[in-house]
């Protein structure tokens, strides 16, 4: 195939499909490369068949393991992938391993690199996903931008400016495209979720990786559901040490598994409030008009901030954050990011195919 797709986490699901559905549209030959850092059925598969993504065409099982570990075994697996496949370009999402391992592999074979989500910067290197974003965008021909600020960022890093192309947010697209299905009553019976919640993901090595910390997060959380009943689908980074510290021994928390893709929008859009530390969360919130405490000192993403419904909160502040956002309610309209449209994925498919001549 000319054009090759690294995708690995849940994130990376999201923000493909829009582009390997317009890149189909247009014709162009791709294949699909699933590292297999996400593995789970509730991680990964369920999102394949939610988001109508190809079948992988092939699925490296790379698994979990140590940053050193986990890349190494990413590039080893990659190495092979593009050197018998020889792609015109390789294409990568976001900001997790299999970002920065494609980049880097596809690199040293001189296979150019698109990276989609380029640009964002939350200035905090003690964050995984900011090495991995810096270094993804010195390693890419076309850095594909979700946001103005972005453009900047990249010009400050030496990046020349013919790289950037400012195309819009394509996980916003996967959002608009599926509205419709997202079915708020149905999710709650399904699940058994109160009439009145708020909802939470927190997965950041920083707030759930040492048990101390998780046990300060839990007790935040605890008074969180003194407030309104709190509903949180556990990614299982954090599973064993949210659990250690009690997390579901207050009447007011219900833990359920991670939810496929339809079903965890739908409870977002029907929740009173959000408390998350997730990246695309900020995002999703902010067009669905949804309070959004984000448990983190910074953000790459301050657009959410400035156009929509996001604000970042610390453990000692999140129940007066959550009691005013609960006071507040959903916002009615919220300026939207610009290009934040649902034809993200075109855009991208444009300057793709341009790039490689067709
Ligand atoms: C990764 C990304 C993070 C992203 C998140 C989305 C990196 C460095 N981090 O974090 O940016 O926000 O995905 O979910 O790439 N595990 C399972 N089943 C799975 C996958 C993971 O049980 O299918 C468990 C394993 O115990 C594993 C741990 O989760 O060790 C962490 O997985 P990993 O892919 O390394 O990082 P995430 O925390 O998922």
């Amino acid at each position: 195939a000319s054009i090759v797709h690294v995708l690995g986490a849940r994130p990376n699901f999201v923000k493909a499909a829009p582009v390997i559905e317009a890149l189909r549209a247009g014709g162009a030959d791709q294949a699909v490369v699933h590292t297999g850092q996400h593995y789970d059925e509730r991680m990964s598969e369920i999102f394949f068949q939610e988001l109508g993504l190809p079948e992988p065409d092939v699925n490296l099982g790379v698994g979990s393991g140590g940053h050193a570990a986990q890349t190494a075994a990413l590039m080893i697996g990659l190495e092979q992938e593009f050197t018998t496949r020889s792609p015109a370009l390789v294409i990568v999402y976001g900001d997790v391993n299999s970002t920065i391992a494609a980049a880097l592999v596809a690199a040293k074979l001189h296979i150019p690199v698109a990276h989609v989500e380029a640009g964002l910067r939350s200035f905090d290197m003690t964050m995984p996903e900011e090495v991995n974003r810096r270094l993804t965008d010195q390693l890419s021909d076309l850095c594909l931008v979700t946001s103005p600020e972005a453009i900047g960022h990249l010009a400050a890093e030496g990046i020349a400016v013919e790289r950037a192309h400012f195309v819009g947010n394509p996980m916003i697209d996967t959002l608009l495209k599926n509205l419709d299905a997202f079915d708020t009553a149905k999710v709650r019976a399904a699940h058994g979720l109160p009439e009145r919640y708020v909802l939470a993901t927190l997965h950041r090595p920083a707030n759930v990786d040492h048990p101390e910390t998780a046990a300060t997060l839990v007790k935040a959380l605890h008074g969180v559901a003194d407030l309104a009943e709190v509903v949180i689908p556990v990614h299982p980074r954090g599973r064993a040490n949210l659990l250690a510290a009690g997390l579901d021994e207050h009447a007011g928390v219900h833990v359920l598994e991670p939810l496929g893709y339809i079903d965890f929008v739908a409870a977002v859009r029907g929740a009173a409030a959000v408390v998350t530390d997730s990246g695309g969360l900020q995002e999703e919130t902010t067009i669905l008009g949804v309070p959004c405490l984000t448990v983190r000192p910074n953000t790459e993403r301050p657009i959410t901030i400035t156009h929509g419904t996001n604000r970042l909160v610390t453990f000692g502040d999140l129940v007066p954050e959550t009691r005013k956002a609960l006071d507040a309610g959903q916002a009615a309209t919220t300026r939207k990011p610009p290009l934040w449209d649902g034809h993200a994925g075109p855009r991208i498919a444009e300057v793709v195919m341009e790039f490689l001549g067709d």
